[in-house]
């Protein structure tokens, strides 16, 4: 039985992963969940699987090195997944050490560990141990509003953010990692992701939550920003599928060829809320692009994003199995029967920030 040590299974992306594979594999594999529980990170997003006795949480910041160590000292660890980091692109512009610290020094330990942990006394690794380092396409920077322009493997990093800086520095050491002690890992990038469990500080689950309420619908800037994105659980999907088929040392770019104007985004929420809400809900009476305010806008505001997945799809066979038009039509479900966990990750700190954030807009 495969043992697995993920990071950050408790935020958006790890908690979908983590769905994925015990649905996947189910009591082939254990995982072991190692999360700091930031505002991020959210145990509710685990309640259906958090008896099952291949399982395990275990509360701990990434950087903490000897809470990890003492995880591989008492579990034999086969794969890490790492998907531990700060995540918002505004909140690294408001405070950028913290990103530097989990996303740069946090992966330092998690690679330290699980090199401790693996190598042999003649450097080389114990048979079938991976790391797999859950990476972003904003590392590559910024694409020109031109639709042939896309992000390769090949593309050199130039990233403009504090977030994306951070991500690329953590790029940087899985990449030194690999080339100077062979250690076994992989790096994917990844496009936009949207879904499920999503916390409502990024644009879609924020505009849909937003507009639920009859609150503004912020557009930073003319709303033509670029991003191309993906549901979750096809990236969930690619991630499995790179670290057991993927050749080790590699990187591969993940996305859907999905590439949609902010503005486009928004106002396919606003249709499909109202397609989608009864007649008899009182709410549908203001959802409407009345909600739209433009505001000003983010700081260094990458234009475009775009990925081209063609290596993953043609050395691994994967392919998004979800269109935009459906994707977006669960997502929205998932958000009508989940009211209460959005209540819960709305209130306290959230809101605090959320007030910080927009009180100038
Ligand atoms: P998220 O913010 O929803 O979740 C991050 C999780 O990490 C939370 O559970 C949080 O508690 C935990 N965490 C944060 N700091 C920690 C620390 N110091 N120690 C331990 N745990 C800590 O993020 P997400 O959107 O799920 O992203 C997951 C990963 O995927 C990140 O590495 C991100 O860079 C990458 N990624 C995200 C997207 C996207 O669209 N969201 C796209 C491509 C790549
Ligand atoms: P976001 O979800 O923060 O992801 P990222 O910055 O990592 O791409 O933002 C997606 C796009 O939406 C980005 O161009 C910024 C824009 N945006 C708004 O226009 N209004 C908002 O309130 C938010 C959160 C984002």
């Amino acid at each position: 039985m495969r043992t697995y040590l993920v990071t950050g299974g408790a935020g958006f992306i790890g908690s979908n992963y983590i769905h994925y594979m015990f649905k996947k594999y189910g009591d082939d594999i254990r995982i072991i969940n190692v999360d700091a529980l930031t505002y991020a990170g959210n145990l509710e997003n685990l309640k259906d699987i958090e008896n099952r006795p291949n399982y395990t949480f275990v509360k701990a910041n990434i950087c903490d090195k000897e809470a990890i160590a003492k995880i591989f000292a008492e579990n034999d660890i086969d794969r890490v997944v790492h998907f531990a980091a700060e995540s918002h692109v505004d909140r690294s512009i408001k405070n950028p050490e913290v990103f530097v610290q989990t996303n740069v020094l946090g992966t330092a330990v998690m690679l330290n560990c699980a090199k401790a942990a693996w190598e042999l006394p003649d450097g080389s690794f114990k048979e079938g141990k991976k790391f797999l380092h859950v990476s972003t396409d904003e590392v590559y920077g910024s694409l020109p509003d031109d639709e042939n322009a896309f992000f390769y493997e090949t593309t050199p990093y130039d990233p403009h953010s504090p977030y994306s800086a951070s991500k690329a520095s953590s790029d940087m050491l899985v990449k030194a990692y690999m080339d100077t002690y062979k250690f076994p890992a992989n790096i994917t990038n990844c496009s936009n992701n949207y879904g499920p469990y999503q916390f409502p500080e990024k644009l879609i689950p924020l505009i849909i939550n937003n507009a639920l309420q009859g609150k503004k619908l912020p557009v930073y800037g003319d709303g033509k920003n670029v991003r191309d994105w993906l549901y979750v659980e096809d990236h969930a999907k690619a991630i499995d599928m790179v670290q057991e088929k993927g050749k080790l040392f590699e990187t591969y770019n993940i996305g859907g060829h999905n590439e949609k104007q902010n503005i486009e985004i928004i106002n396919i929420i606003l249709e499909t809320l109202q397609e989608m809400l009864p007649d008899s809900d009182p709410r549908k009476a203001h959802i409407n692009q009345d909600l739209i305010t433009y505001v000003e806008d983010r700081k260094g505001h990458d234009r475009r994003y775009a990925i081209a997945p063609d290596k993953i799809k043609r050395d691994l066979g994967w392919e998004p199995e979800t269109y935009f038009k459906d994707g977006i039509k669960k997502t929205i479900a998932w958000f009508f029967e989940h009211e209460d966990w959005m209540k819960n990750v709305t209130s306290g700190d959230y809101q605090k920030y959320y007030e910080d954030m927009y009180s100038n807009r």
